[in-house]
């Protein structure tokens, strides 16, 4: 059983489209920020694509190559099938795995040297593939490490929980911007943390509706300190929300 993925999730996802308009549209207004690539043959590896529910056709069509991998054995014939047509028009290369492309990342790493490469909704995940928490941070932290030196981005899951907020409510929270802050320290004290938080973060969690306590994915120290962070709500289902947080990453 695939605790993030599987027929359960395309299900899900293709039901929701509708009240996942917004949320999709804010990924791909950051998706269209991504870093520049100084070569002539452009390429995207996603990890975690499934069947790319999130994002825009239109976005991939701007690669020559496009490489997904997912654990899901129905994340590559449903990719093709809502992908491929306008991959095709654009003549862009599609390629889809179905493999574990984080156990063997280096493996991916060296195979695509020059690709962008997108974690796309996957590393906030990693704390249900994972037996304990702390492994799954590590886990998290080994990755990010070996990302130094390439162009790469991830969206992800900061938190999730329950809402007062319905699905598709007309006010939906608007997508806001912080910079990703340094890692604290052990001198530095969670009162004065939150303090220097940016007002449209605590506006965001406001309008978030928040009920109960929140789980954490563990991704907090997924992007180095200073990159641009896009925060984005996500209503996953009636009365259950997730953060979502979106960074790229530039050598
Ligand atoms: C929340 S879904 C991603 C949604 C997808 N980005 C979309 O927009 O449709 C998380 C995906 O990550 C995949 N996944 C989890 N661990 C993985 C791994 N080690 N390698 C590849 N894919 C993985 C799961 O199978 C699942 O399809």
């Amino acid at each position: 059983m695939n605790p993030s993925g599987g027929l359960f999730w395309h299900l899900h996802a293709w039901r929701h489209q509708a009240q996942w308009t917004a949320t999709c549209a804010d990924i791909a207004q950051w998706l269209g920020q991504m870093p520049p690539s100084k070569d002539t043959h452009s390429e995207l590896v996603i990890v975690g694509a499934s069947a790319g529910w999130m994002m825009p056709s239109s976005w991939l069509q701007g690669f020559q190559t496009v490489t997904t991998f997912d654990l899901d054995r129905w994340a590559a014939p449903l990719f093709r099938l809502r992908h491929g047509a306008a991959l095709r028009a654009s003549n862009t290369a599609l390629q889809c795995n179905t493999a574990d492309a984080l156990t063997d990342l280096d493996a991916v790493l060296q195979a695509h040297p020059r690709a962008l490469v997108l974690f796309d909704n996957v590393l906030g995940q990693l704390r249900f593939h994972t037996p304990s928490v702390d492994e799954a941070s590590r886990r998290i932290d080994t990755i990010t490490a070996r990302m130094h030196g390439r162009r790469w981005g991830s969206v992800h899951d900061a938190f999730s929980g329950r809402t007062q907020r319905r699905a598709g409510s007309a006010s939906a929270p608007i997508m806001q911007r912080s910079v990703q802050a340094p890692a604290p320290t052990s001198a530095a004290s969670q009162p004065a943390q939150s303090a220097t938080r940016p007002v449209e973060l605590g506006r965001f969690s406001r309008q978030l509706h928040a009920q109960g306590e929140w789980l954490d994915h563990l991704t907090d120290h997924v992007f180095p300190a200073g990159t641009p962070v896009h925060h984005i709500a996500w209503p996953f289902s009636p009365g259950y929300c997730h953060w979502l947080q979106a960074g790229w990453i530039s050598p």
